[in-house]
């Protein structure tokens, strides 16, 4: 899958992404929330997960659906973005995502969501798509907010960093389709 929006280009992971993959991942301010991302990441982690997105995104159906977001000045992935646990007898799947840090504040995860949310709730026709946010992330609870995710509570302890190894409590919101409709 491809996609293009004003600024990014959404598309496959690919084996020749590790390198921006590493110069991005390799930074606690980007991994501190988030659950599978070790500190430090090395190139090994890097071609660890590419094999990992290569060999699910052969999956029929598609379960998880891992892209990696590209600034079409730049010509180079600068983050991803996924909608992972597509379960298409329920409905649901779940939004997640990260940014190499000198991209922060510029509108770009905002520019790939809504390209995600239009996969999940047009192309998969899904009921529901889920965001889970460590609580003290405070990027993510108000990206999730802005795209009209209803906080719908709280999981304690429920999460570890694999970055720090710290545990967190978990916020869990959920956009269904006619919200997402309403909204766009
Ligand atoms: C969370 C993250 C993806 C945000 O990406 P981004 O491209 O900077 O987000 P946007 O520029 O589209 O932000 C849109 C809005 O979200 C809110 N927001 C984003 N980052 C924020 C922050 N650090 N603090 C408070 N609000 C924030 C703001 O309302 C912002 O609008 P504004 O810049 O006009 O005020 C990025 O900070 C990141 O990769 N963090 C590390 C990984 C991570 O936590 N992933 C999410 C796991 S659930």
């Amino acid at each position: 899958m491809r996609l293009t929006t004003e600024r990014l280009v959404i598309r496959e992971i690919r084996k020749s992404d590790v390198k921006d993959i590493v110069r991005n991942a390799n930074n606690l301010n980007v991994s501190r929330y988030l659950l599978r991302v070790p500190y430090p990441y090395r190139k090994k982690d890097g071609e660890w997960w590419v094999g990992l997105c290569q060999k699910d995104s052969k999956k029929k159906p598609r379960i998880d659906y891992q892209f990696a977001i590209e600034l079409k000045s730049e010509k180079r992935l600068i983050g991803a973005i996924s909608l992972m646990h597509v379960d298409r007898f329920q409905g649901t799947a779940e939004i997640g995502f990260w940014l190499g840090e000198g991209y922060w504040r510029q509108g770009i995860m905002s520019e790939a969501i809504r390209v995600v949310l239009e996969i999940g709730f047009e192309k998969l026709k899904l009921r529901r798509i889920n965001w889970n946010a460590f609580a003290e992330n405070k990027g993510s609870n108000a990206l999730a907010k802005k795209f009209s995710f209803k906080f719908e509570g709280v999981k304690r302890k429920d999460v570890r960093s694999k970055a720090t190894g710290k545990i967190h409590d978990h916020n869990l919101c959920g956009l269904l389709f006619e919200d997402w409709k309403r909204k766009r």
